[in-house]
C-alpha cells in the first residue's frame, strides 16, 4: 500500500502537530496501513520535528507497532508456561502448517500474520489464541481450522 503524504499529514494535524501525541499518531498510522511504513515515519519526523531515530525507538518499544507489513488478521498464540503445558506449541505448529509460514511471518496473500507471546495474563483459560484482539480460550488443534475458516471470510 502506498503512503499518501496528505493522509498522514491529516492524521498529524488532528493532534495539532503536538509532539506528545506521537504514540496516538503512530497508532492511527498503524491502523491505516496495518504497520508503520518508513515513508510515513519520515513524514511524522519532519512534521513533529522529532529525530527519526527516536520515532523508531518508540515504534520498536511497543509490541503493538510493526515495522514490517502485517496481514489483515493478526493471530497471536500464547506460549507462556501455562499455555505451553496445555498444548500451546502444538497449536502454533498447526497454524504454521496450515498457513505455510513461520511465527513472525505473514502469508503471501497478506491475509494472516502469525505471532507468539510469552503470556497474556489469562492463564486459567489457556491455551489462548488471540485474533485481532479477540480471545479464543481453551483452544486445541481442532480450533485452528475453525479460527482460520472464520477469518478467511472476513
Ligand atoms: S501463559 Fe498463556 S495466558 Fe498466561
Amino acid at each position: 500500500m502506498e503512503v499518501e503524504e496528505l493522509k498522514v499529514k491529516k492524521r498529524i494535524k488532528k493532534y495539532n502537530n503536538e509532539k506528545k501525541a506521537l504514540i496516538s499518531i503512530l497508532q492511527d498510522i498503524q491502523e491505516e496501513y496495518n504497520y508503520l511504513p518508513p515513508e510515513a515515519l519520515k513524514i511524522v519526523s519532519k512534521s513533529l520535528d522529532i529525530p527519526l531515530i527516536d520515532i523508531f525507538g518508540v515504534a520498536t518499544f511497543y509490541r503493538t507497532f510493526s515495522l514490517k507489513p502485517r496481514g489483515k488478521h493478526l493471530i497471536t498464540v500464547c506460549l507462556g508456561t501455562a499455555c505451553h503445558v496445555r498444548g500451546g506449541p502444538k497449536i502454533l505448529e498447526e497454524f504454521k502448517r496450515k498457513l505455510n509460514i513461520k511465527a513472525g511471518e505473514t502469508t503471501k496473500d497478506m491475509r494472516f500474520t502469525l505471532e507468539t507471546v510469552a503470556c497474556l495474563g489469562c492463564c486459567a483459560i489457556g491455551p489462548v489464541v488471540v485474533v485481532d484482539g479477540n480471545y479464543h480460550s481453551q483452544t486445541s488443534i481442532g480450533t485452528v481450522d475453525s479460527i482460520l475458516k472464520k477469518y478467511r471470510k472476513k
